[in-house]
């Protein structure tokens, strides 16, 4: 949710503003806007649209001058408009804000401000920032943040410049990520850790509380009362190359085509030939009093979640409660210092998912995190963090970042069985060799990329695409009916194959196509019976079956290697994601930045 950079050195900065945005524009792309201190004045634009926008608008020559902030937003208060976009000042143009973030009192600051006499001139929340920090600045700009801060109710990153003090850039952080990167005679401010990779590998990361005060040759932190922090460097070690398409149309076919990579990468922190199974972050003493698991987490990392639960008890016998966070937040689970939460998240920083962990910590629950980005909020506040090796996910579509996070509960499962003796050893070695052939098995599946890409146009015109399954793969249809509405804007459906007659099949009518995944020997009648109920009422099916399986009843298959049922989600889905792909494609939809959507999900 919304993108903030900060640049101070003696380049110019424009440059590396739009440039730094380029990098975040997966974080919001309604609108964009930038402010450099130029010959002691402020210069502002913004775009509404994509960051190309904003290019196209600061031609050459202008915003010139070494010192600056930029922004692309997520609209949440007010529509994307110029008025609305950031970077806000205060009347006078001599302070620029930008923010990432959701000031909760806002209201209650602009009845304050109004009756200072402050005018405003958006609708958001954040333009109280500026108005505030004009209300209580007396020479000193860290002083002013810090005070309006101490007002601010919410969630924020802000960088903030002041006409008075162009030789600092002042940066806060609440609830929303925010890093400096460190340079020679400059330095950065970034939400991510990609918008500076270019410049800089040596970060230090805020944590929540915490100011920076940053200059072109220093960096100085200071927590709420103004006391020093000291901070050690983090060095970035994942290659800036990762985060670039390289010859692919999209990130998204990429992100797809890279699974087997990031499957064995992912692999690595579990299993291994010959060894004993391990889980990378977590000592089986610490967790080895749990009586129940409780997966929380949102979007495809609930999808995840299900699959987890699924495995988990199957191999443990541990009950598994699995919620949305944003959910789990706000009703009465019942946890205890006997449940191990384990929250799900690509990005780390998922608001929901934060605040439940913070709920469970505070009823003394041990927190397990899964999550594919390292030194994120959630893996520095977790207990344990297992690390997903999927590599930097750009496109707003998850892939790669849902099947490593399937490997990572695998691992788990077989992990608490193997200490638990739920499995005997020749069992454990069996699952741990099926495991192994993961990346394999994936790459077969993704050579078949092209025959989906004929049966996706024949769904360009559809209006409602209906997903069907039973057991994990029902859970795989709720992804895969995700991944379709997420990026085509198709109406879709998943449901469990036995709900079907309980009402949904009301919606089947002649011509409805409907995916049936059906990968479980054990469920393969049921499930043919209930695709014989579809296409009884007219519906086209397509199946997305184990091979062996008969092809009889579907209109279309699409057959998946032989693999232990356990696992079927992981070929299952590659499928669903290329199917997605290629009708959002065929209907030219902007794959990676699909409308109203933001990678990060930093607000409520
Ligand atoms: O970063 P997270 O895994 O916490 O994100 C959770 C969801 O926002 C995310 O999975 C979302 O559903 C994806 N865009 C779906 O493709």
């Amino acid at each position: 949710m919304c993108g903030i950079v900060g640049y101070i050195g003696q380049r110019e900065a424009k440059e590396l503003l739009l440039d730094g945005l380029k990098k975040l524009e997966y974080r919001g792309y309604d609108s964009a806007g930038i402010a450099v201190l130029q010959r002691g004045a402020l210069q502002v634009k913004r775009a509404v649209g994509r960051l190309e926008n904003l290019c196209a608008a600061t031609g050459d020559g202008e915003l010139s001058g070494t010192v600056g902030i930029g922004h692309t937003r997520w609209a949440t208060h007010g529509a994307p408009s110029v008025e609305n976009s950031h970077p806000h000042c205060n009347e006078a143009g001599t302070i620029a804000v930008v923010h990432n973030g959701i000031i909760e009192n806002h209201e209650e600051l602009k009845t304050f401000l109004m009756e200072k006499g402050y005018r405003f001139r958006s609708e958001t929340d954040t333009e109280v920032i500026p108005h505030l920090i004009d209300f209580y600045y007396q020479g000193e700009l860290l002083e002013a943040v810090q005070k309006a801060a101490r007002q601010m109710k919410g969630s924020y990153a802000v960088c903030v410049m002041h006409v008075q003090h162009p030789e600092q850039i002042v940066a806060a952080r609440k609830d929303s990520p925010l890093i400096v990167g460190l340079g020679q005679d400059e330095n950065f401010v970034a939400s991510d850790i990609p918008a500076v990779l270019k410049e800089t590998r040596d970060v230090y990361l805020l944590e929540d509380g915490e100011f920076a005060v940053v200059t072109a040759n220093d960096v100085n932190l200071y927590d709420v009362e103004k006391k020093p922090i000291q901070r050690s460097v983090y060095h970035v070690t994942f290659d800036e190359n990762a985060a670039e398409k390289d010859g692919y149309d999209h990130f998204m076919l990429k992100e797809i085509f890279e699974q087997p990579q990031a499957i064995r990468e992912t692999l690595r922190g579990c299993v291994a030939p010959g060894q004993p199974v391990v889980f990378d972050g977590v000592d089986y003493q610490d967790i080895a009093h749990i009586r129940e698991i409780f997966i929380v987490a949102c979007g495809t990392a609930y999808h995840a979640g299900l699959v987890g639960k699924n495995v988990i008890e199957r191999l443990t016998n541990i009950p598994v409660d699995v919620d949305i966070a944003s959910e789990f937040r706000y009703r009465h689970p019942i946890i205890d210092k006997d449940t191990l939460l384990v929250v799900i998240s690509q990005s780390g920083e998922t608001a929901d998912t934060l605040a439940a962990l913070r709920l469970a910590q505070r009823r003394g629950c041990r927190v397990l995190a899964v999550t594919n980005v390292v030194g994120s909020t959630i893996a520095r506040e977790a207990d344990h963090v297992f690390y997903t090796h999927a590599g930097p996910e750009i496109a707003v579509a998850s892939t790669k970042a849902y099947t490593t996070q399937l490997i990572a509960l695998y691992g788990l499962a077989l992990f608490l069985a193997e200490h638990k003796g739920t499995l005997s050893e020749a069992e454990c070695e069996m699952v741990k060799q099926e495991m192994l052939q993961l990346p394999e098995l994936t790459a077969q599946v993704l050579e078949s990329a092209e025959s989906l890409h004929t049966l996706a146009d024949k769904f360009l015109q559809e209006n409602d695409i209906f997903y069907l399954g039973r057991g994990l793969d029902h859970a795989v249809a709720m992804e895969g009916s995700l991944k379709l509405k997420e990026i085509s804007y198709i109406h879709s459906e998943s449901y469990a194959g036995g709900e079907l007659k309980h009402g949904p099949i009301a919606l089947i009518e002649e011509g409805t196509v409907v995916i049936a995944v059906s990968t479980n020997e054990r469920l393969r009648g049921k499930m043919e019976s209930n695709v014989k109920e579809v296409v009884t009422r007219g519906a086209y099916v397509l199946g997305i079956l184990t091979e062996g399986f008969p092809e009889s009843v579907f209109d279309d298959v699409f057959y998946l290697p032989e693999v232990n049922p356990l696992f079927a989600p992981v070929l299952a889905i590659l499928p669903l994601q290329l199917l997605s792909y290629y009708i959002a494609v065929g209907k030219g939809c902007d794959v990676d930045k699909p409308r109203n959507l933001a990678k990060s999900v930093t607000v409520e």
